[in-house]
């Protein structure tokens, strides 16, 4: 416990959280897909790379600070969208934007939020970017990131590897179902029910386009004028096709191993993805960032910056909107601290050369 009585690092946040929440509720955020594989390798991957520190530099004045596409963050990480924050708090997406915001940080909140879009860019003080997918109904689509642009969102994401839900085996054995409103939500779609495109909420799992292609994002990019973060991206191949899609940034992500186990890990394919980018976008990663060294490794790697997802509802749990933003401080302050004893006192200065040969698995790394 630190003096304020938290948790003084993420892993224990989750040991806090699993003590306040129910069995079925905690098991909910941090489950995964079938075998939970992935999650396990992302632990072990981010574990198994090396640090290669540097002395005598002067880091007396450090800057954390950097930009996300046109937002200035303190620090290089986001909240990861992630639906359904009343689950673990009453205040849900309300408290996540306002720790998010006292911390000089940018929240993605999700289409699947538990409070309105409109009802959190009124109580957020920092930068939002909106979290969707590509759906059947291109009106309802189109109708949201319109909302969204005119709700003062500065971005949108789009989410393009959750077709379905993967099989979660912790919900399936602990009988879980969210409540409406709590650990899931169709309140940023109410307008739309009774309408052509979505006549009952019992209709929303249907609404997402299994259909879509890579045509369909590039018209999700040309339908509106807010820049376009493609999520859920795993390759080189599908990197690219993002560029040509008109997104302006990409997340490497494996949606936290809850979608499809076995896959490669966001921080194993992190170095092809910002290869083939070559500047032509921003890319971030998320999965499994729990240490200020994680994010210094896929800052190294070449991310602009990670995202955090189950850290949220950890620190939503423990203490609401104070809670999350002890869990940001706590990151903070191990990327300031892995800064110093590495011998960067610039973001932009952590590169390559900080990581030693060979030590992401698979990736051979060339010092720069
Ligand atoms: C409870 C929960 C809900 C999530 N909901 C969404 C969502 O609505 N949209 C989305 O793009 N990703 C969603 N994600 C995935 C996160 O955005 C992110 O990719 C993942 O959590 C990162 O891994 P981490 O939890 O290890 O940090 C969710 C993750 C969790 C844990």
């Amino acid at each position: 416990m630190d003096k304020a009585g938290y948790p003084i690092n993420l892993f224990e946040f989750e040991d806090a959280a699993r003590r306040v929440l129910d069995k079925g509720d905690f098991d909910s955020v941090v489950g995964g897909a079938t075998d939970e594989l992935t999650i396990a390798r992302t632990r072990q991957v981010f574990d198994s790379i090396l640090l290669r520190p540097r002395r005598l530099v002067d880091v007396s004045h450090r800057d954390l600070s950097t930009t996300v596409l046109s937002s200035r963050v303190s620090f290089p990480v986001m909240l990861a969208p992630s639906g359904g924050h009343q689950l673990v708090h009453p205040d849900g997406e309300v408290a996540t934007v306002r720790a998010a915001g006292s911390a000089g940080l940018l929240t993605v909140l999700s289409v699947g939020s538990t409070r309105p879009m409109e009802e959190v860019a009124a109580a957020a003080k920092g930068p939002l970017w909106f979290q969707q997918h590509i759906l059947k109904d291109k009106a309802i689509q189109h109708d949201l990131a319109e909302r969204a642009k005119e709700a003062g969102f500065c971005g949108l994401c789009l989410t393009v590897d959750s077709l379905g839900f993967g099989k979660r085996e912790r919900d399936l054995r602990n009988s879980w179902r969210p409540i409406e409103g709590q650990g899931s939500s169709v309140i940023n779609y109410s307008p739309y029910f009774g309408g052509p495109g979505l006549k009952a909420p019992s209709q929303l799992p249907e609404l997402i386009d299994t259909s879509a292609t890579w045509s369909d994002a590039a018209d999700f990019v040309a339908q509106t004028t807010l820049p376009v973060v493609i999520k859920g991206i795993l390759t080189a191949e599908d990197a690219r096709l993002c560029v040509e899609s008109g997104a302006s940034g990409i997340v490497v992500s494996a949606h936290g191993g809850r979608n499809l186990d076995t896959t490669v890990t966001s921080i194993e394919v992190l170095g092809e993805v910002v290869d083939i980018v070559a500047g032509a976008a921003e890319v971030y990663m998320d999965g499994g960032v729990r240490r200020g060294t994680d994010v210094v490794k896929a800052l190294a790697l070449g991310a602009r910056a990670v995202l955090i997802g189950r850290p949220i509802f950890w620190g939503l749990a423990v203490g609401g909107a104070g809670g999350l933003r002890a869990t940001l401080e706590i990151l903070r302050d191990e990327i300031d601290l892995t800064m110093a004893l590495t011998g960067k006192s610039t973001i932009g200065s952590i590169d390559k050369s900080l990581l030693m040969v060979g030590s992401v698995p698979g990736v051979p790394i060339s010092r720069v």
